[in-house]
């Protein structure tokens, strides 16, 4: 295993630039199975979570070649229709094969994703979506068996309990571009993600209107085709940068981003006292001004993003006053605060709402990641500390962090990879 070892109190300082959504690649690489012409898609991050995908869809029967974040992806003969547990269990985004296999080859086996650190993450609204179009599914020995030669469109609503669900909306669309006729989902989630895989669709030759909305039709039955598309930039990794800079007083630039896509994450820092500028692809963030407690209130696109939850409470453990956070969509996404509490942070949890009294400076320490953005928020807290902070399984961040340390490293900031 690999560890961060941090010397915390530099301002960063010059320009990043952005890589490929995560969120987009994972679901744009398993939608690639739906065609079983040639494809190229650009901007992919080179990423564990993309690793694993690749990993699935090679045993599925893709071939495939990637390099300097370009992926060549050809499908030509399906080798198998399984996505087996010791993949999924890795990558629970595996599941998106489940959709792409259905409307491909009619009929898909996928192990059952399981919960993750965050909670239990229940994949229902993927099957009732999947069941309306006609899928037949048994659930047997953690196993997904799915069935569907003959797809229909259907009308399905996909309101979970904790509102949309981009997961299903995106499982639902993909496998709806094979049914007969015309599919309407209605609460289907709104993110930039689930817009651009419909964007990948429709270039592959789907009929897909209404993403971006709460109803998404999909006119299906068309053939797709071949060609190359470019994915969307990382909008999570857009805010955890914009952080940095807010945290360690900086004043830096952000490039091949997509400002639009964090208009809510843009107006929580000008509440907070962060200067930050939008021109066009690129952001402009001056965190050396003096700031302000705030509230922050997750919710689905176009609300604050659970994503960005984590850094946020960082962010907030340094800045004068008292600040919440009201975590809506997931049950266990605050186990950064009791790391931050190992830094001097003054932090209580008082059941979906964190409750933060900024104290001055955070001290480093040694601290354990647990999940993707509590280690991002881990990192950009030993980036601000006093001394050195260690930060120790980093293999959830490589999961959906490209190159983190180089790129900070980039910016100014002490840090360095090291094994344990
Ligand atoms: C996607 O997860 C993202 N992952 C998550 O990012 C992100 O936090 C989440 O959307 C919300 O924006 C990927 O895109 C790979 P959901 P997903 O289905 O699709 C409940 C990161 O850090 N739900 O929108 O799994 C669910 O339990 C990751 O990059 C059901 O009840 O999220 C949750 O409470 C973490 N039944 C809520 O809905 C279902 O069938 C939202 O989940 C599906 C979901």
């Amino acid at each position: 295993m690999e560890k961060f070892v941090i010397e915390g109190g530099k301002r960063l300082n010059g320009e990043v630039r952005i890589s490929g959504a995560k969120n987009s690649a994972l679901p744009i690489i398993a939608g690639s199975l739906l065609t079983d012409k040639p494809l190229i898609l650009e901007n992919i991050p080179c990423l564990n979570d993309v690793t694993t995908m690749l990993q699935l869809v090679k045993t599925i029967g893709a071939s495939l070649s990637f390099k300097k974040n370009r992926l060549q992806i050809h499908t030509g003969q399906l080798r198998q229709i399984e996505a087996p547990y010791d993949i999924v269990r890795k990558m629970r985004a595996s599941y998106y094969v489940l959709g792409a296999l259905i409307a491909r080859a009619g009929r898909a086996r996928v192990s059952l994703p399981g919960g993750c650190a965050i909670g239990p993450r229940p994949i229902d609204l993927h099957i009732k979506g999947l069941r309306a179009l006609g899928t037949k599914i048994e659930i047997e020995g953690g196993y997904i068996n799915a069935r569907g030669r003959r797809l229909h469109g259907a009308k399905i609503d996909l309101q979970g309990p904790k509102g949309t669900s981009v997961g299903a909306t995106i499982n639902v669309m993909i496998a709806a571009t094979a049914a007969r006729g015309t599919t309407e989902i209605t609460s289907a989630a709104c993110e930039p993600e689930v817009i651009d895989v419909a964007n990948f669709l429709n270039f592959l030759g789907a009929e897909i209107s209404g993403q971006g909305t709460h109803t998404i039709v999909i006119k299906g039955g068309k053939t797709l085709g071949t060609g190359s598309y470019r994915i969307i930039p990382d909008r999570i990794e857009t805010g955890t940068f914009a952080v940095a800079a807010a945290m360690t007083r900086g004043k830096i630039k952000i490039a091949h981003c997509v400002p639009e896509h964090l208009s809510s994450v843009i107006d929580k820092f000008q509440e907070i006292g962060v200067r930050i500028e939008a021109l066009n692809n690129t952001l402009i963030i001056d965190g050396s001004g003096e700031k302000h407690a705030t509230n922050i209130f997750v919710a689905p696109y176009p609300g604050f993003p659970t994503d960005m939850q984590a850094q946020f409470m960082a962010l907030l453990s340094i800045v004068p006053g008292t600040s919440t956070i009201k975590e809506t969509i997931f049950e266990n996404r605050f186990m950064q605060a009791v790391e931050l509490m190992r830094m001097g942070a003054e932090i209580t949890i008082e059941g979906d709402t964190a409750v933060i009294n900024g104290v001055g400076r955070l001290s480093g320490a040694y601290v354990m990641a647990s999940d993707l953005r509590a280690s991002a928020a881990l990192v950009l807290a030993g980036l601000a500390a006093r001394g050195k902070t260690v930060v120790r399984r980093i293999y959830h961040l490589d999961r959906g962090y490209e190159k983190f340390e180089v790129k900070l490293r980039k910016l100014g900031a002490r840090i360095k990879r090291e094994k344990e």
